[in-house]
């Protein structure tokens, strides 16, 4: 079995793991990898707002993304403690490649149904990529504070993870929405495949 096989099984359904070379490169440049993750739990909290005002007809999701909001912004404030810790400062927001291109697979038009599908997939597996990235440098970074951080946040995102996949396939129909859901794994793989490795991105 090749590294990629291995691995696959390992990381929440994604089809391709992240070049083992990233997260040395993300280690050396930790201040940017604090702030570019900063900003994704900002992200993370404003679409689930977005979510919950765009989708308020549907009461389970916005019951189970309230609290969610409120994770991902615990995680914000606690990333915030890091930098400040280390004597960096928050900066400004870098550009999201990985989020801009996983946006233009979203498909336009069709049901509410399809259009909260497209964008529950699409949080899934931005929780998915962001789960096992945490999981890689809880394993292999040198900081134990840093370590014992991303573990915990791997944690979490993998829940998250499901919170929204459970959510597509509470409200979508069950077979369109894991045909669906194949498709967004591909495309995220593609994507994942040409993006340049910077150790100053989260993803
Ligand atoms: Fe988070
Ligand atoms: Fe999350």
């Amino acid at each position: 079995m090749n590294w990629i096989e291995s691995t696959k099984e390992k990381m929440l359904h994604l089809q391709l793991p992240t070049d083992p070379r990233w997260v040395n490169i993300a280690e050396m440049n930790i201040e940017d990898i604090l702030v570019d993750h900063a900003y994704c739990e900002q992200k993370a909290a404003s679409s689930c707002i977005s979510l919950i005002v765009l989708f308020n007809e549907f009461e389970r999701l916005v019951e189970e993304l309230t609290p969610v909001v409120a994770e991902e912004w615990g995680h914000f404030e606690r990333v915030l403690e890091k930098l400040k810790k280390r004597g960096f400062k928050l900066g400004k927001q870098r550009k999201d490649e990985y989020v801009i291109q996983l946006k233009a697979f979203v498909k336009k038009g069709g049901s509410r149904i399809q259009q909260l599908t497209e964008q529950l997939l699409m949080n899934a597996l931005i929780e998915a990529r962001s789960c096992e990235r945490f999981k890689l440098l809880s394993k292999h970074i040198q900081d134990e504070e840093l370590k014992a951080f991303y573990y915990e946040l791997m944690v979490s995102e993998a829940g998250h993870y499901v919170n929204f996949l459970e959510l597509a396939r509470h409200y979508g129909d069950l077979e369109k929405v894991n045909a669906r859901w194949k498709e967004w794994l591909n495309y995220e793989a593609e994507i994942i495949q040409k993006l340049e490795i910077r150790g100053d991105r989260m993803h």
